[in-house]
């Protein structure tokens, strides 16, 4: 039976365009989805924008913006990005969608009928840009956590009774090792539930804020923003919609829910508010919830707007380009970890990756046709012993890149398929082909088609981080149609002999110090 696989990126705020941050997120959902789709899965990929609060009421009030009309222009300036970033999503949500307000607004009803959800007075410090209440016990110096000023607010609210989920949420997180990635921060999930957990306050009184979804039992209030955008991830499939019911059973049960891929500050909203909120509306929580680290500027800081040193991903476009931009995003970050950006990190990898290691070889090994076989793919003859071994290493990639993609692990993927790159290039230089072709014209034939053959399997591994680039490369050896390797490859010549090999241009063309 095929395998179903939803993932998701978090809805990105309106109230800024997007960053390397961003980015990420998004190329990382984007190439995992890919190998998916590769593997032969049935897939699904969501993203979107968060639309509603405090943040983008203000920042639609700093542009002198109606809410909505700045919404539809910073939502639309998402997708264009991610249009040019070649990000292929089934379905970008909007929580200004009707029919994502409508599900919030019934999951709302649903819960305060069963008593869920109550009214009381309350007092607590509260931080605007995070929108998060805090306890006086959670404030560090008289601020939150992260560092940013709070005011003492007393008024009456809804609650989400949370706190009766506690003990139920640490059984599950125990039952269920993978539910949050990578294990630091499960353990610090497991860590923050050592303390009492409170209720939930789920909203907002519109003498404090109008730009919301209203609450189905009280129009003095809207909803809060956080309890409004996760329920995003269960909308977008259909929750709720009779007519929708097998979409929402396809995506939502038989993939064992979705996986979701957030950013670290982001854990606890998902690992602790989300699961609770799909406990008490008795759906089965998500497959797993993955955290990534941030990229940091060159003083060290989380790229931020309100840090100031941000990089936009189309400001790249031309000198970098987008495919290698993808590249160097999935090869640079360790799961879990941060990662620095800078431009001289980017050029370091790419040049030699990507211009040397395979830029180069494919350059070096279609010039050679060119010239000494009129541009049509020489015969390969029996395999030596160490074509022999390197055939096994091309051969044995897909499992091995596929393991790490199970485990989410971009960045191991590419480290292994790099190092057979490096192995070819070893083999290249051996072998001189440039020098056989003068004394055995045969032999160098055979040596320039290894190294075409299994050019053909890298590059079809490397599709869904390059899918343009590596769809040109795979048309100038003259693979037209990529469904032709079948996967698991059994056969490692995939161009055949004869075949037109063209030169083309630079595939990734060096960058230059500027
Ligand atoms: N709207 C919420 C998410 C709601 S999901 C139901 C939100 N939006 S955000 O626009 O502020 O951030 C979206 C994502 O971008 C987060 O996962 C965040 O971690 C990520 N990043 C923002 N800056 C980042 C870096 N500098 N590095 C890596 N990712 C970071 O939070």
């Amino acid at each position: 039976m095929k395998k179903f696989v939803y993932i998701t990126t978090p809805i990105y705020y309106v109230n800024d365009i997007p960053h390397i941050g961003h980015a990420y997120t998004t190329i990382l959902a984007d190439v995992l989805i890919r190998y998916n789709r590769l593997f032969g899965h049935n897939c699904f990929f969501l993203t979107g924008t968060d639309e509603h609060g405090q943040k983008v009421e203000q920042a639609a009030k700093k542009r002198g913006k109606d809410p909505k009309a700045h919404c539809d222009e910073m939502s639309q300036n998402f997708k264009n990005v991610w249009n040019e970033l070649n990000i292929s999503y089934d379905r970008f949500i909007r929580t200004t969608d009707p029919e994502h307000q409508r599900v919030v607004k019934s999951c709302l009803q649903v819960l305060y009928d069963q008593g869920e959800i109550y009214a009381k007075d309350y007092e607590g410090w509260y931080a605007q840009g995070e929108e998060v209440f805090y306890t006086e016990k959670e404030l560090i110096d008289g601020k939150t956590p992260m560092g940013h000023e709070v005011v003492k607010i007393v008024e009456r609210n809804y609650f989400f009774k949370m706190s009766s989920y506690q003990n139920k949420l640490i059984a599950h997180i125990e039952k269920n090792p993978h539910y949050i990635e990578p294990q630091s921060r499960k353990n610090e999930i497991l860590g923050f539930l050592k303390k009492p957990l409170q209720d939930l306050c789920i909203s907002r009184p519109k003498s404090r804020l109008t730009w919301g979804i209203e609450l189905p039992f009280d129009s003095d209030y809207v909803t809060y923003v956080w309890f409004d955008a996760l329920l995003n991830y269960a909308a977008a499939v259909g929750l709720g919609d009779g007519q929708r019911k097998n979409e929402f059973d396809q995506w939502w049960i038989q993939t064992s829910g979705p996986i979701h891929l957030v950013g670290k500050d982001i854990i606890t909203t998902h690992a602790v508010y989300w699961s609770t909120m799909l406990m008490a509306l008795g759906l089965n929580l998500p497959k797993m919830i993955y955290a990534h680290g941030w990229w940091l500027t060159s003083s060290n800081e989380k790229m931020s707007k309100s840090k100031g040193e941000v990089v936009r991903p189309l400001d790249l476009k031309d000198t970098v380009g987008v495919e290698p931009l993808r590249y160097f995003l999935m090869r640079d970050m360790v799961m879990g970890q941060d990662a620095p950006f800078s431009k001289e990190l980017l050029e370091a990898r790419i040049n030699a990756e990507l211009s040397n290691n395979l830029g180069n070889l494919l350059n070096r090994t279609c010039n050679l046709i060119d010239k000494y076989f009129s541009s049509k793919a020489p015969e390969s003859f029996q395999y030596s012993e160490q074509e022999k071994a390197i055939v096994d290493q091309v051969l044995s990639l897909y499992e091995k890149v596929k393991n790490n993609i199970n485990e989410l692990s971009v960045q191991k993927a590419l480290v292994e398929i790099k190092e057979a790159l490096t192995t070819f290039n070893q083999y290249v230089d051996q072998q001189a082909p440039w020098k056989l072709a003068k004394v055995d014209l045969k032999q160098a034939g055979h040596v320039l088609k290894f190294v075409l053959d299994g050019l053909s399997h890298i590059a079809f591994l490397l599709c869904p981080v390059m899918p343009k680039k590596m769809k040109d490369l795979l048309e100038r050896i003259s693979i037209h149609d990529v469904a032709c390797m079948a996967y698991p490859a059994t056969s490692y010549e995939t161009v055949k002999a004869g075949a037109l090999i063209q030169k083309g241009e630079v595939l990734f063309p060096k960058l230059m110090d500027t």
